[in-house]
């Protein structure tokens, strides 16, 4: 399968650079063998994620040089008012600096100790701003998203009777909202259906709690809802984004995704009380209610970006590209998640490295051959970032999955990119049986992902 050559042609282009193979062996080594230590400047394809890294367009470039800094009622405030309640047709809105500062005031706002906040899957730190208000994230996604083989076509759905089971046992007063991740990025990138949204708003309000929805990747996931779900393929996306969030009474959004800015996030909510409660949590912590820590240009870019993130020719070429890549990889002998998501393709390290033991990190090492192969840099989403002792008996316990995820920023890599990255993914899986694993020279207790550092087995 060819993929739909990409819908736009390059007007600025951004050097990258391969640096030699005993470059890359000595800057591996220097990053104690963690990714996250590496120099940008010696990376040559970066597939660390894609937040904040697609390339903006040319009417975003223009949008900047309107942006009117003025620190209230700036007329980029008011486009992006008007984007805003075109798209999700909330009542009120705040701008926030990224995704988890709108979870952190939501989570001030509403969370308290003992509290819980039921979701598919919480991305980690939507999960950090309710602990850190001493609430409990709870996931009740649908068991299928555990399988990587099973090509359920909704894999990010929520299993409606966990979260009725789960309600009647903590009880209405302990839960002070409800959310849905669509995609679900902690599990693969996956959707949700239209069906399993109107199930879930329909539970949480029999019950009388408000239902947030986390809109990073919202236009990925309602071009999946055109492509999969029966009834939706002559309705554009525009309106199907307008259906999904008719269902909801708010959002938090990191617009650092599918609104294609390098920074910028949104709260949106009906409620007027908790509107209140909210402008006075953000000129606490981000800024004034018509900036929230954003500059007028960055409100502008972003205005702009919301319409071109459900552009369907885009996210046609976008969504394809994502399978391209796992096509590809399949085809060299690399097992990914099944089916591929919408902003990544997440390889299954264990299958590709079945003699390293999970205690020796079978991700970190496919991670580290990858950026030795080809200067590629992914994530490892296995033991590193959630093995952990259990308290009481002190045991490691191991996650279900060792994978490594390549997201793909938007707009930003060529097909040929792709081609390249799993070509070098292919010659990995060659020698794979003299790929060695690693121990931790140190790590700290929480995150350790971020500033780990390594040494490999001989
Ligand atoms: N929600 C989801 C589903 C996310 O994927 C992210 C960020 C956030 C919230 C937080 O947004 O970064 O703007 O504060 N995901 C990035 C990633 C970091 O690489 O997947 P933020």
């Amino acid at each position: 399968m060819s993929h739909p050559p990409e819908p736009f042609r390059i007007k600025v282009v951004e050097p990258i650079r391969l640096i030699a193979p005993e470059a890359r062996e000595a800057a591996l080594k220097e990053a104690g063998y963690n990714l996250f230590a590496l120099k940008a400047e010696d990376i040559f394809i970066d597939l660390l994620t894609d937040s904040g890294t697609g390339a903006m367009s040319h009417d975003q470039w223009a949008a900047l040089m309107r942006g009117d800094e003025s620190y209230a009622g700036a007329r980029s405030y008011h486009r992006l008012k008007a984007a805003v309640e075109d798209i999700f047709g909330f009542k009120y809105f705040v701008p926030t600096h990224q995704g988890r500062a709108a979870e952190n005031i939501l989570a001030a706002c509403l969370v308290r100790p003992g509290t819980y906040v039921p979701s598919n899957m919480h991305f980690d730190t939507t999960d950090a701003n309710i602990r850190a208000r001493g609430g409990r994230p709870t996931n009740l996604v649908i068991d299928e998203a555990f399988d990587p083989t099973n090509p359920h076509p909704f894999k990010g759905n929520m299993d409606i009777h966990k979260l009725q089971a789960f309600i009647e046992k903590v009880g209405v007063e302990k839960i002070p909202f409800g959310m849905m991740t669509v995609t679900n990025n902690a599990g693969g990138g996956q959707p949700v259906s239209m069906e399993n949204l109107r199930a879930v708003a329909e539970t949480y309000h029999a019950y009388g709690i408000p239902f947030f929805i986390d809109a990073a990747r919202y236009a990925e996931n309602c071009y999946f809802i055109k492509l999969r779900e029966p009834g939706y393929e002559h309705k554009s996306v525009l309106e199907i984004a307008r259906e999904m969030f008719a269902l909801a009474d708010g959002m938090t959004m990191s617009a650092k995704k599918d609104a294609i800015v390098n920074i910028g996030g949104l709260l949106c909510m009906n409620d007027e009380n908790l509107y209140q409660q909210v402008r006075n949590e953000l000129i606490l912590r981000e800024g004034f209610p018509t900036y929230g820590g954003l500059a007028g240009r960055d409100l502008d870019a972003l205005a702009v970006g919301l319409y071109e993130g459900l552009d369907e020719n885009y996210l046609a070429y976008r969504l394809a590209q994502t399978a391209y890549l796992a096509e590809r990889l399949n085809q060299n002998g690399i097992p990914t998640i099944q089916p591929p998501g919408g902003h990544a393709v997440y390889l299954d390290a264990r299958a590709v490295l079945p003699h390293i033991p999970q205690h020796e990190f079978p991700g970190q090492a496919l991670t580290v051959e990858l950026y030795r192969e080809g200067g590629i840099r992914g994530v490892e989403i296995g033991s590193v970032m959630f093995a952990y002792p259990d308290p009481d008996t002190g045991e490691m316990i191991f996650p279900k999955l060792e994978l490594v995820r390549l997201a793909i920023p938007r707009r930003t890599y060529t097909q040929s990119h792709l081609d390249y990255v799993a070509e070098c993914a292919g010659r990995i899986k060659k020698r794979a049986e003299s790929v060695r694993g690693y121990r931790l020279t140190y790590a700290p207790e929480l995150l350790r992902h971020f500033t780990a550092r390594f040494e490999p087995f001989q």
